[in-house]
């Protein structure tokens, strides 16, 4: 069995909550696994507010944030990679982690918590990010959605119906 990585970003913890249940189902599965979380290097304002105007810039400017350490993809025969929508959008870090890698014939399962707008088209955008990825079906589940127990009941479907 190949090796599987879950790796994310989360502000706020919706993200992680559902990372977390994802690792739960690869756990219960008896399956071997890493977890990496992607930290800005400069966290992101706590503050609602300040964090939309910091992304909002992050996003005008063309910026991308800088995070700590780094993972080798390059061992992972799986990926479930997962983020918030910020503006419609991947965060820019996101857009950082992305294209600092190759993720040559990875299967890659792109997750993402949102406030309603749903996966907001990124599930198509990550197939020209994620280089080389082989883009499996995403699942999208609304932020406070990911840390009820309905969040364990979705992971505990996609990741079992996964091809890993
Ligand atoms: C800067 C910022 C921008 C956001 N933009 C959107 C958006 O465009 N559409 C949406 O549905 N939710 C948006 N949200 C809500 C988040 O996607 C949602 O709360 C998500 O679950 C947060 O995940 P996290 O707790 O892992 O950070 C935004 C949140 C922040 C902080």
């Amino acid at each position: 069995m190949g090796k599987v990585l879950v790796c994310y970003f989360s502000q706020s913890g919706n993200t992680e909550a559902f990372a977390k249940n994802i690792a739960a189902k690869l756990q219960e599965d008896g399956r071997e696994f890493d977890m990496f979380k992607i930290e800005p290097t400069i966290p992101y304002p706590d503050d609602y507010d300040m964090c939309l105007a910091k992304a909002m810039e992050d996003r005008a400017m063309q910026e991308r944030p800088e995070y700590n350490g780094d993972v080798d993809v390059s061992q992972y025969e799986t990926i479930f990679f997962g983020y918030p929508i910020w503006c419609s959008d991947f965060p820019m870090i996101v857009y950082n982690f992305l294209e600092k890698h190759s993720f040559t014939g990875i299967k890659f399962y792109p997750f993402c918590t949102h406030g309603g707008s749903g996966e907001a088209g990124t599930f198509t955008a990550i197939g020209n990010l994620a280089v080389g990825a082989l883009r499996k079906e995403g699942l999208a589940i609304e932020g406070k959605l990911a840390t009820q127990d309905g969040g364990k009941k979705q992971a505990d479907y996609w990741v079992g119906q996964a091809e890993i």
